[in-house]
């Protein structure tokens, strides 16, 4: 059985007495789970606090970006090594917005999802197309092509720890939901995808929905086949609205 995952993507947000709040809700609910794994991906400055609210909780923590160079004259960038050391398990890579608006590429976050691997830790590796893009038809040929440059990237056994999350770029912060059939197209195409390199991998491979992910939703999201939890943004800063959705990760 897959891996089920709610995953909280905090973005730019939150302040210190706001977090700790927030951290000590998602300690408990975590504990109350039964097979969903629940992490928050932090600013960096909060790490050490997510470190140490939640160590001794079943509840992870991560990052949202990290460098693709391991150490050296890299004004303002972090490494995977000192994320590291502060217990992250996961760290977001290629995120549409890091995408957008910092120009990472493709090659860019096939760097960063091995940088992340070889220090010890988890990629969730973040594909989707735009609205454009959909129009266009070309959804597959998208995320196809962003999947492919990274699993070229990075070798199999790289690949068999990785965690997959489409986020289509119209659904994100839009509350604009893709229904749960679209999000189940695309997650199969993509297991189907994975599926032409290594069968075992397609069928463990976790993928998780991201785009405007509510407790209103979720269940149906996470009810379809190919869709092993979710990666949330806006609504993993409310506790209530968070716990529900992990809940509905655990089913
Ligand atoms: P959203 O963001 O849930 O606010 O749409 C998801 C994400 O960007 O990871």
């Amino acid at each position: 059985m897959r891996q089920r995952l709610a995953v909280g993507n905090w973005k730019m947000h939150g302040n210190l007495p706001d977090n700790l709040a927030l951290l000590d809700k998602v300690a408990v609910a975590a504990g109350g789970l039964s097979r969903a794994v629940v992490a928050v991906c932090v600013p960096f400055p909060y790490l050490a606090q997510a470190q140490s609210a939640l160590t001794g909780s079943k509840a992870a923590w991560g990052a949202q970006n990290v460098s693709q160079h391991r150490k050296g004259a890299f004004t303002g960038e972090v490494s995977a090594g000192m994320l590291r050391e502060f217990g992250c398990r996961y760290v977001l890579v290629g995120h549409s917005e890091r995408r957008q608006l910092f120009g990472e590429n493709d090659a860019t976050v096939a760097l960063k999802t091995a940088a992340v691997l070889s220090a010890g830790m988890t990629p969730i590796v973040c594909v989707g197309e735009t609205l454009a893009e959909r129009e266009a038809g070309i959804t597959e040929e998208v995320v196809g092509r962003q999947l492919g440059v990274v699993a070229d990237g990075i070798r199999a056994e790289g690949l068999q720890v990785s965690i997959l999350a489409y986020e289509p770029v119209w659904a994100i912060g839009t509350g604009k939901t893709a229904t749960p059939q679209q999000a189940q197209a695309v997650h199969a195409y993509l297991r189907d995808f994975l599926g032409r390199r290594d069968t075992a991998l397609a069928a463990s491979m976790p993928i998780l929905y991201g785009g405007s992910v509510k407790a209103a939703n979720a269940a149906e999201l996470f009810g379809m086949r190919d869709v092993d939890g979710g990666l949330i943004g806006g609504a993993a800063l409310v506790a209530e609205e968070f716990i529900a959705i992990c809940q509905a990760a655990d089913g």
